[in-house]
C-alpha cells in the first residue's frame, strides 16, 4: 500500500491536511517510523526541507481517553469549542510548555513548529533510532542523574511550570543524558495545581528508591525550595 494510503487509514481527513500543510511549508517531509505509539499521539521521524531530522508528534482526535482530562482542562483555564478545537488547545498547551521548558535550560527537544494537532520537534535520537525511554534503557550513572532530575523539578517549579507525568517513561537517555519529552498534561503551578508537582516528585523519587538510591529529598521540602508560600 502507498505511504498516503497508510497514513489516511490512520488519520483522520482534518489531520492529513495538517500534515500536508506542514510539508508544503516545508517543515517536514514524509513522515517516517513511527516510533511512538500512544493513546493520545502518533510520533514519527521525519526530514524537514533544510535536511534536518525532526520528531512529529500528532495528537489524535478520535480518542476516548481525552474525554477522562476535562477536568485537566479546567485546570488549565481553556474549555471552549468544539472536539477539534480543544484538542488543538490541547497542542498548543504542550507546547508552550515545551518551549518554556526549552527556553529555561531543561534538557528537552527544541520546539520548532506548533500546527493543529501537530508538534514539531527535534528529534532526540541518532540516524533514525530515537534515543529510548529510561524505563527501557538504564543505561545511565543514577548519580548524576537523580540530583539533575530533581534540579529540573524544582528550575521548572520556579518558572510556574510543572510537567505533570515524570516518570521513566517520559524521561529519554541520550548520549547517557536525561531529555524530558511529553509535556502534554503540563501545568502552571499554583495551589490548586500543586499536587500535581508532588505526585511528579514522588515518582521520581520512587524511581531512584527502586534503583537502590537513598532519597534527596521529600516532597515537601522541594516544594519548599520552590516556592516557602505553596
Ligand atoms: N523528540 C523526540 N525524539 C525522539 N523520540 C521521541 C520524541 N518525542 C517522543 N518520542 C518517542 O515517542 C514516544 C511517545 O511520545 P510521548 O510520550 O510524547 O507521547 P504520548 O502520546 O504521551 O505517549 P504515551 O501515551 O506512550 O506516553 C516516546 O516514548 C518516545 O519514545
Ligand atoms: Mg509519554
Amino acid at each position: 500500500m502507498p505511504k498516503s494510503k497508510v497514513f489516511s487509514h490512520v488519520f483522520d481527513e482534518e489531520t492529513l491536511k495538517n500534515v500536508n500543510k506542514l510539508q508544503g511549508d516545508g517543515y517536514i517531509g514524509n513522515l517516517l517510523g513511527p516510533i511512538g505509539t500512544g493513546k493520545e499521539s502518533y510520533v514519527f521521524y521525519s526530514e524537514n526541507f533544510k535536511g534536518r531530522v525532526v520528531a512529529v508528534k500528532i495528537h489524535r482526535h478520535n480518542i476516548d481517553t481525552f474525554k477522562a482530562i476535562p477536568s485537566y482542562i479546567r485546570l488549565r483555564g481553556k474549555n471552549t469549542g468544539g472536539f477539534i478545537k480543544k484538542i488543538n488547545d490541547w497542542t498548543r498547551f504542550e507546547y508552550n510548555f515545551l518551549s518554556k521548558a526549552f527556553n529555561i535550560g531543561i534538557n528537552v527537544p527544541e520546539p520548532i513548529r506548533c500546527y493543529e494537532n501537530i508538534i514539531v520537534m527535534e528529534f532526540i535520537g541518532a540516524e533514525g533510532r530515537p534515543a529510548q525511554p529510561a524505563i527501557k534503557d538504564s543505561d545511565f550513572d543514577s548519580n548524576e542523574w537523580y540530583p539533575q532530575i530533581i534540579d529540573y523539578i524544582i528550575k521548572m517549579g520556579r518558572n510556574n511550570l510543572i510537567h505533570g507525568d515524570l516518570s521513566p517513561y517520559n524521561i529519554l537517555n541520550y548520549n547517557g543524558k536525561p531529555f524530558i519529552i511529553d509535556f502534554s498534561q503540563g501545568l502552571k503551578l499554583s495551589s490548586l495545581t500543586k499536587s500535581f508537582l508532588v505526585r511528579d516528585i514522588d515518582n521520581i523519587n520512587k524511581w531512584f528508591l527502586s534503583l537502590g538510591y537513598k532519597k534527596i529529598k521529600e516532597s515537601q521540602e522541594i516544594i519548599r525550595d520552590i516556592d516557602e508560600n505553596l
